[in-house]
């Protein structure tokens, strides 16, 4: 009896499925420029119906980036309505049509109140292509 005649298979199968894992998890670690500024915000001063949005932006929005890709991002506001659709028809989103509402009155708020007053400190949305050079960069 050889204890370790399926060892050679066993690691074969092991190593494909760390190799897939990694793959998936990269898929969504791509680094934007704009995730490494702030990854919080003082909402105090907000009305207080944009301090409960921002609690559900925090929460849903941070699941597969930091909260300070969408935090140092400036968009138009249909951008911002494209961009949350976007964002609640990627898988496993969690994010119901009321709540990507509430979100989107938020993003629109902060935009104007905060984004707009100081557009220089804000980094544009990337387009599909910036995207896909900056994937093709982190070899991603
Ligand atoms: C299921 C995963 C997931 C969730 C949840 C998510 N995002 Fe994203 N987000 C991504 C991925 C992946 C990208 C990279 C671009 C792409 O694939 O669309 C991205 C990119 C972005 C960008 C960068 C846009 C650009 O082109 O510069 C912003 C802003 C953003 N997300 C905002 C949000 C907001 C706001 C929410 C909450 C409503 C959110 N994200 C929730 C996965 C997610």
């Amino acid at each position: 009896m050889k204890p370790f005649k399926h060892l050679p298979a066993f690691l074969a199968v092991a190593s494909a499925a760390v190799l897939c894992l990694t793959w998936a998890q990269q898929a969504s670690n791509l680094v934007l420029p704009q995730d490494k500024g702030k990854d919080t915000l003082d909402v105090s001063a907000y009305p207080p119906d944009v301090q409960k949005a921002y609690k559900l932006f925090a929460e849903k929005c941070a699941k597969c980036h930091t909260l300070a890709r969408p935090l140092n991002t400036s968009m138009t506001q249909e951008e911002w309505s494209r961009y949350v659709k976007r964002m609640m028809h990627k898988p496993n989103s969690g994010i119901s049509d009321k709540q990507g509402k509430d979100i989107y009155e938020f993003l629109v708020y902060d935009q104007k109140n905060r984004k707009d007053k100081n557009p220089a400190s804000f980094f544009k949305a990337l387009s599909d292509e910036e995207l896909q050079q900056l994937q093709r960069a982190q070899g991603k």
